[in-house]
C-alpha cells in the first residue's frame, strides 16, 4: 500500500502528527494492536504547562533541567516548554475535558507533581491519558484523509536494500508489517515515515508500561542506521501498586502532589525527609531509590503510600479511578495506606532527533517516547512526556509540509521473502527468552547498578542474541518473535550505554562510579 505519509503508532505523538498532516495529505497510521493500546491511554497525572500568572517558562525550564541532571539540551527544553500552553489549548478545542476550577475556559485546575516548583499539571481527574487518547482518536476517525490500520505489527523499515534496484542512499521508504489477521507481511510505502512507537518498558520484569512497549521503533531505527542515545536513562516510577494479582497498576505521583506521604510499613516512619529536603516531591529518581533502599534494607515487600489523613471526599474527588480500582482489591485509600513498589515507567533515551523530529535517516522522522530529543536529559520531569508528544508530533508535521516537494516518491520495493523459512515448531523458545531478558534486566540493570552486574547482563544478552537471530532466520515471523527480536536489540543498547557511563547522574546510579562528572555528556551509540 502506498500513502503520502506513514505513521507507525497511534498514541499521542502519532495521532497529533496525523491530524496536522491530514489537513493536506493522505496519512496512514499503523498500530500493532488496538488503537488505544499504547501508553498514552494509561497516563494518569496529566500534562505540564505554564498556564497561570505567577508561574513562568523560566521556572518550568529550570525544573526540567534540574530533574534531568543537567543532561538536557536547553534549546529543546525551551522549545517544548514554550509551546506547551498552545498544545493544551488545542487539546481543549479537540474536546479533552480538563478539570477546571472555575466557570470559564482556561480556569484550569492545576495539580502538582514531584520536581515541579509550581502547580502546573492540567489533568482529567486521574485518567488524563484516556481522555486525550479518546479525543485524538475521535478526531482521526472523523478525518477522511486518515486511514487507521490496527493489528499491523511493523517489522523493519524499508531502506535501499529492499528496493528492486538496490541503493545505498540510507533513505527510508516505509515499513514491512505483519498483518495479524491474515498472517501475511505487507509493505507500506510513503514519501515520509514517522516513528511514534512509544517506549521499551517491557524490557524489565516490573513495569507500569503496556504490553506492547517493547522498543520496536528504537530497534527498527537502529537497524536502519540511526543513532540512539541515553538508553541507560531508564526511569523507574516510585509508586506502582504492590499486588499479587494486579502487577502493573500505577499510583499517580499526583497522590504525593496532593499530600500523600511515604512510610516504612515496619516502623511507620515517614522516611523521605531523611533522603531529600523536597521529601515526597523530590524528582522521581530520588524517590524511587529511597523506596528501593527502604525495601532492601528492611527486607520488605513494599512501602506504604498514605493519603488517608486527607478528607475522604477530597481523596475520592481527586482520584476517582484509583479509589475505585483499589476498593475492588480490598483497599480503601481514604482510610488505609497503599502498598507500593518502584517499577520501570519511562524510556528517557531513544532515537536521536533534532527540533524538527528528523532522525539520521532521510525520510524518517520520530516523535514521543521512542525518541531522545534532548528534553528529558538524565531523568524525565513528571508530566513532560505527553507534552513532548504533542510538540514533536507537530514539529514533524510542520517540517514534512515545508519540505514536501523535496521528498521523493518511493521507488519500487521488493516483496517480503518467506521462501527460506518455515512455521516455528518451538514457540517455547520465545517465551523462555522473553522471561530471561526481563528478569536479568530487572536484577542486573535496575535502579542501582554495578559494573559487575552490567557485565553479567551483557554476557547473557550476547548469548540470547545469537539464539534469537538463529531462530529469526529459520522461522516465519509472529508478533511475539518480532517483539523478542526488538527486546534483545534494545536490552543490548541499554546495557552498552550503562557500561559506557562512568558516573552516577539522574537515573543512572552505579556503586562503582558514585560521583557525577563535572561535564554532562550524552551517550550516543552509532550503528
Ligand atoms: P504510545 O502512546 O505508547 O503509543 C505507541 C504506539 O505505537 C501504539 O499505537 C502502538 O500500537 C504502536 N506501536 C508500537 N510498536 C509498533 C509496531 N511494531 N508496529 C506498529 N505499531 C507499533 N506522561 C505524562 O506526561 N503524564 C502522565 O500523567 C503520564 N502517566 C503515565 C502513566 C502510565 C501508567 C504510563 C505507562 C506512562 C505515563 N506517562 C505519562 C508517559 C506517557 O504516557 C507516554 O510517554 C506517552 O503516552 C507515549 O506516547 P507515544 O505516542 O510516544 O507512544
Ligand atoms: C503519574 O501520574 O505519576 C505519571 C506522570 C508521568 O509519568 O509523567
Amino acid at each position: 500500500m502506498n500513502t503520502d505519509i506513514l505513521i507507525i503508532g497511534s498514541g499521542a505523538a502519532g495521532l497529533t502528527a496525523a491530524l496536522q498532516l491530514a489537513q493536506k495529505y493522505q496519512v496512514t497510521v499503523l498500530a500493532k494492536g488496538a488503537l488505544s493500546d499504547g501508553a498514552t491511554a494509561w497516563a494518569q497525572g496529566g500534562i505540564a504547562a505554564v498556564l497561570e500568572p505567577g508561574d513562568t517558562f523560566e521556572s518550568h525550564i529550570e525544573d526540567t533541567m534540574v530533574a534531568g541532571g543537567g543532561l538536557n539540551n536547553r534549546e529543546t527544553v525551551e522549545f517544548v516548554v514554550e509551546n506547551a500552553p498552545e498544545a493544551i489549548r488545542r487539546l481543549a478545542e479537540l474536546g479533552v475535558p480538563f478539570n477546571l476550577d472555575g466557570p470559564d475556559d482556561g480556569d484550569w485546575h492545576l495539580t502538582r507533581e514531584g520536581g515541579h516548583s509550581h502547580r502546573r499539571i492540567v489533568h482529567v481527574d486521574d485518567a488524563t491519558g484516556w481522555a486525550v487518547q479518546q479525543a485524538l482518536e475521535t478526531a482521526a476517525k472523523a478525518n477522511p484523509n486518515i486511514t487507521l490500520v490496527p493489528d499491523m505489527v511493523a517489522i523493519d523499515l524499508i531502506v535501499g536494500r529492499h528496493q528492486e534496484r538496490f541503493s545505498t542512499s540510507g533513505r527510508v521508504h516505509g515499513v514491512y508489517a505483519l498483518n495479524r489477521t491474515s498472517g501475511k507481511v505487507e509493505a507500506f510505502t510513503a514519501r515520509a515515515t514517522i516513528l511514534a512507537t512509544g517506549g521499551a518498558g517491557r524490557t524489565y520484569l516490573y513495569s507500569t508500561a503496556p504490553r506492547g512497549a517493547t522498543g520496536d521503533g528504537i530497534a527498527m531505527a537502529w537497524r536502519a542506521g540511526c543513532r540512539v542515545s541515553n538508553m541507560e536513562m531508564m526511569q523507574f516510577h516510585p509508586t506502582c501498586l504492590y499486588n499479587l494479582e494486579v502487577k502493573n497498576f500505577l499510583i499517580t505521583e499526583a497522590v504525593r502532589g496532593e499530600g500523600g506521604i511515604l512510610k516504612n510499613p515496619k516502623t511507620g516512619h515517614r522516611y523521605m525527609p531523611d533522603y531529600d529536603e523536597r521529601a515526597e516531591l523530590a524528582p522521581r529518581d530520588i524517590v524511587a531509590r529511597a523506596n528501593d533502599a527502604e525495601i532492601k534494607r528492611d527486607g520488605l515487600d513494599f512501602v506504604h503510600l498514605d493519603i488517608s489523613h486527607k478528607d475522604p471526599e477530597f481523596v475520592k474527588g481527586h482520584f476517582p479511578n484509583i479509589y475505585d480500582k483499589l476498593i475492588g482489591l480490598g483497599i480503601d485509600i481514604t482510610t488505609q495506606p497503599i502498598p507500593v513498589v518502584p517499577a520501570q515507567h519511562y524510556t528517557c533515551g531513544g532515537v536521536l532527533v533534532d527540533l524538527d523530529g528528523r532522525t539520521d535517516a532521510p525520510g524518517l522522522y520520530a516523535a514521543g517516547e521512542v525518541t531522545q530529543s534532548g528534553l528529558h536529559g538524565a531523568n524525565r520531569l513528571a508530566s513532560n512526556s505527553l507534552l513532548e508528544c504533542f510538540v514533536f508530533g507537530d514539529a514533524c508535521a510542520a517540517h514534512i509540509d515545508a519540505h514536501w516537494d523535496t521528498l521523493p516518491p518511493p521507488p519500487p520495493i521488493r516483496g517480503w521473502d518467506e521462501s527460506r523459512v518455515t512455521d516455528s515448531d518451538e514457540e517455547v523458545v520465545i517465551a523462555q527468552c522473553w522471561r530471561e531478558i526481563r528478569q536479568f534486566m530487572w536484577n542486573f540493570v535496575g535502579i542501582v547498578r554495578t559494573t559487575k552486574r552490567l557485565e553479567r547482563a551483557k554476557h547473557r544478552i550476547d548469548l540470547l542474541r545469537r539464539e534469537v537471530e538463529d531462530y529469526y532466520s529459520h522461522f516465519r515471523v509472529t508478533p511475539d518473535l518480532i517483539e523478542l527480536r526488538n527486546l534483545v536489540e534494545v536490552a543490548d543498547l541499554i546495557i552498552r550505554s550503562a557500561l559506557s557511563r562512568h558516573e552516577s547522574r539522574g537515573l543512572h546510579y552505579t556503586l562503582d562510579y558514585p560521583a557525577m562528572l563535572p561535564k554532562a555528556t550524552d551517550t550516543v551509540l552509532v550503528p
